[in-house]
């Protein structure tokens, strides 16, 4: 039985690591592979943020609170509409970007 859960806890890790991959593929494209690129010449460096810093943009895009201009704003929350709200999961794809830069 303990085994069973085992295998079933890094299963949904794993599951959670791709999905982060496959969430941030939706920012490459301004934001670069690693966060490092200054997306159309006025976004921070994602690559620059403190980890907390990023959660919280993170977190205030997906829950409508941000202060980032309005025409950005909804798209940035289509790009990240398979991140939930779940403070967990905002945190774990906050982690993931973070770790990009390595
Ligand atoms: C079409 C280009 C584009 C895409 C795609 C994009 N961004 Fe951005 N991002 C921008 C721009 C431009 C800004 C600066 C907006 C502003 O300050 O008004 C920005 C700002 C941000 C910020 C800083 C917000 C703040 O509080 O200052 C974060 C964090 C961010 N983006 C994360 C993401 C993530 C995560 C994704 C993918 C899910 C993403 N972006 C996809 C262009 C993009």
């Amino acid at each position: 039985m303990k085994k069973i859960l085992v295998l079933l806890a890094l299963g949904s890790l794993a599951l959670m690591a791709v999905d982060n991959a496959k969430a941030y593929q939706n920012c490459v494209m301004c934001h670069g592979k690693k966060g490092e690129k200054i997306a159309l010449n006025s976004s921070p460096q994602l690559a620059s943020l403190t980890q907390e810093k990023l959660r919280n943009s993170i977190g205030a895009i997906i829950d409508g609170t941000s202060k980032i201009s309005k025409r950005y704003l909804s798209m940035h929350q289509t790009k990240l509409k398979d991140v939930s709200q779940r403070e967990d999961e905002t945190q774990a794809f906050s982690e993931y970007i973070f770790n990009l830069k390595q």
